[in-house]
């Protein structure tokens, strides 16, 4: 069974309850928060404020994606904010085992994501440490790119390692969702496509039923 887990970065800053409510009535798995600081990424969105904000607008389990240096900085107000699952990126920080070792420790899921230009194997080493792989599809720090295909060569190889999760995030639509679930992801974020959706149900049943059969 895939997870879809939608990033509310396309929607309306200034309406973010009504998408997460309407996210969840649409059957949505997951909300994917996409949290940037000027620093790892150009742009800046928000911080754990919005999540505890948004926490009494459904039962769904949040998950933040920290595109940020210094990730460990913002674990306790995310954790605080009532997130379930914490990914940060292995190109933010040197001590990625350690990090994800403290987030466990403290009953927090553990996603690890890499960019673009980072290989494959550098997720390799603590598999066992984490609860998740998030493959970047797109370079972080906007949605409503077109998915980078090389990407999910990297997908295969480390489906080849472990049976963990393993999310893509970036240019996930109808026409690519199927390519990254050939290729061994089995939890997807999906912004842009989402927010342009008339209805937001049925396009998220549309993603599932793309990796049916
Ligand atoms: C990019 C973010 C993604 C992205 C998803 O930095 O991590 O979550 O915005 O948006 P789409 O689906 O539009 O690529
Ligand atoms: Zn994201």
């Amino acid at each position: 069974m895939i997870q879809v887990a939608p990033s509310i970065l396309s929607n309306d800053f200034s309406q973010f309850r009504g998408a997460v409510v309407g996210l969840a009535q649409g059957g949505a798995d997951w909300i994917h928060f996409d949290v940037m600081d000027g620093q790892f990424v150009p742009p800046i969105t928000f911080g754990a404020q919005l999540a505890a904000d948004l926490r009494s607008a459904t039962d769904l389990p949040f998950e933040a994606h920290l595109m940020t240096q210094t990730p460990e900085r913002h674990f306790d107000a995310f954790i605080a904010a009532g997130c379930r699952r914490i990914i940060f990126h292995a190109e933010a920080t040197v001590h990625a085992h350690r990090l994800a070792q403290s987030l466990r420790q403290q009953g927090i899921e553990a996603g690890l994501a890499i960019n673009p230009a980072t290989p494959a194997e550098a997720v390799f080493p603590i598999l066992d440490e984490l609860d998740l792989v998030l493959v970047m599809t797109v370079n972080p720090g906007w949605g409503g790119q077109a998915l980078i295909h090389s990407c999910l060569e990297k997908v295969r190889q480390i489906r080849a390692r472990t049976d963990l999760p393993i999310e893509v995030d970036g240019g996930i639509d109808p026409n690519t969702i199927r390519l990254a679930f050939d290729a061994g992801a089995d939890t997807f974020v999906a912004g842009s496509f989402l927010a342009k959706a008339t209805d937001v149900g049925r396009a998220i049943q549309e993603l599932r039923d793309r990796c049916q059969s």
